[in-house]
């Protein structure tokens, strides 16, 4: 259907699905999704229409930070299944036309990796400085005042059996690697080369903006509460990143680095893509962020545009992932997740779209016997609801309780809804699969009407026109130049646009 130019990389008309496996599809009856149970799936999400999946950590982990905690890079953590079932996976999938990317996580690694418990045994040991370590203060000082993630403790803690502190930006038992040394790059490296001699497509690189340090400056007293992860930008990082596209481009260019980038300035992110040397994409979280109005909306786009275009860089779009509350309930209301998930599938770049979103899911009540997660994203990863009987087609032992309208929401209910948001997404996708102005096309009359956000994408006089209603009334706008394309809600007129709705028109 493509008719883009082949020299597009597929990473940029993408739009890329995240799995995050422990709640897509249990298939051995323990209540946590497996790798078989993606494969199980795999038809849906072709049926869907989605170009690629990005799998969360699948490597052996102790999962107190639920597989962003590495303790081997090199294998798939049992409760998944085993590396045979990833072949196959990867097999499947690339049959299917769907390519898979893996969550890879160099910032840091289990308290229960080797290389840790190796480098926590004596200050002597082969590995100690493949971590970062500071001698304790005389006074009792510590090395820096940086706060780790989740809390308002510092990411240093004192091993108490060699007497020094380890850095740790997330939790105490997620040690951070000391990528200034070169023993720990080659190690990590060999870590990618393994998963891509696999036949993966490439990486979606965990908190990769944090991998140099500048450990004796301290963070700006007026900031270091928010942590110090999004304050973390240094120059040698560059470097690092040069290093690592220098490996996936060896086995070829259609291989994707995805970067966790966690800046919230898009001008910063911008530097992250180097000369088209560093990272291919990056996440702008911006977009999760944005408040539900057209001006707010007008101005995340904008600082994206200003941001990337004079770099070269492809942008990205996300509205929700396992970190942070899903669309429905961050804005309510499923005909506001319709028209965002318009917005999210016709703005320019790569868009990633969070298993359920297609569902228009809602985060899940979580009881406080039921909280699992130490930073409090336990209702974001409620189990995927596959059917509409009692447990969703999961045992009764999911490993997480599911969203109050799991029944009504789940995949088997709304496949026989022709007017559902499931089938409102496959529609949505198999339209951008079939316009090159809304999969490559510039962005263009960026504006707003009143409370309608208007943009355009244009492709060699091709030109589609985005209309998004913000407001909970309808807003009078015109639209009666060109054909209709797409409607989020029924479209009653063509000088009014019904509350919180989206339309694709082509007009030329
Ligand atoms: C970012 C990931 O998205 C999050 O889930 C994880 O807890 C941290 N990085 C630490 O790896």
């Amino acid at each position: 259907m493509s008719d883009s130019p082949t020299s597009v990389p597929w990473w940029r008309e993408a739009v890329i699905y995240q799995i995050y496996p422990r709640s897509f599809c249990d298939t051995n009856g323990d209540g946590i999704g497996d790798l078989n149970g993606i494969r199980r799936r795999l038809t849906y999400l072709a049926w869907l229409g989605v170009d690629a999946i990005w799998l969360s950590p699948i490597f052996p982990s102790p999962m107190r930070d639920f597989g962003y905690d590495v303790s081997n890079y090199f294998d798939v953590d049992p409760i998944f299944g085993s590396l045979d079932d990833f072949a196959h996976l990867i097999h499947e999938a690339h049959d299917l036309g769907i390519r898979v990317i893996l969550d890879w996580v160099p910032n840091h690694t289990s308290i229960d990796h080797p290389w840790f418990v190796d480098a926590r045994s004596s200050r002597e040991s082969v590995h100690r400085d493949w971590y970062i370590w500071r001698d304790e203060a005389p006074d009792g000082s510590l090395p820096n005042n940086w706060i780790r993630a989740w809390s308002d403790e510092s990411v240093w803690t004192l091993d108490e059996s060699t007497s020094q502190y380890y850095l740790h930006m997330f939790l105490p038992s997620q040690p951070d690697l000391n990528w200034a040394n070169p023993s720990v790059r080659d190690a990590m490296v060999e870590t990618l080369r393994f998963w891509l001699d696999m036949g993966v497509d490439g990486f979606r690189m965990d908190v990769v903006h944090a991998l140099g340090k500048d450990i004796d400056r301290d963070d700006p007293e007026d900031l270091r509460m928010i942590g110090h992860t999004p304050l973390n930008d240094v120059a040698v990082t560059h470097e690092y990143l040069r290093e690592i596209r220098e490996v996936l481009d060896e086995y070829s260019r259609d291989r994707v680095a995805v970067g966790e980038v966690y800046l919230l300035d898009p001008s910063r992110v911008a530097t992250y893509f180097g000369k088209d040397d560093e990272l291919h994409l990056s996440f702008n979280f911006q977009s999760i962020f944005t408040p539900w109005r057209a001006n707010a909306w007008l101005e995340t786009i904008r600082k994206a545009e200003e941001a990337l275009n004079p770099v070269g860089a492809w942008p990205t779009w996300v509205m929700s992932n396992h970190d942070n509350p899903r669309v429905a309930t961050r804005l309510g209301g499923q005909d506001r997740v319709r028209a965002a998930l318009v917005l999210l599938l016709s703005l320019r770049g790569t868009a990633f779209l969070y298993a359920g979103e297609e569902l228009g899911l809602e985060d899940a009540l979580i009881v406080p016997e039921r909280v699992v997660d130490p930073g409090g994203r336990d209702g974001c990863r409620a189990p995927i609801p596959w059917s509409m009987g009692e447990h969703h087609g999961w045992d009764e032992n999911a490993w997480l309780p599911f969203g109050e309208r799991a029944s009504a929401l789940s995949v088997e209910a709304q496949e026989r809804d022709s007017s559902s948001t499931l089938h409102m997404v496959r529609q949505l996708l198999a339209l951008r699969r079939a316009s090159t102005p809304l999969r490559l096309g510039a962005l263009r009359n960026l504006h707003v009407e009143g409370d309608v956000l208007v943009f355009e994408r244009e492709w060699e006089g091709s030109v589609v026109r985005v209309v998004v209603n913000f407001a909970k009334s309808p807003s009078p706008i015109d639209t009666s130049t060109g054909t209709v394309l797409f409607a989020s809600e029924t479209l009653t007129d063509r000088t009014h646009l019904n509350a919180n709705s989206a339309l694709l028109i082509q007009v030329s």
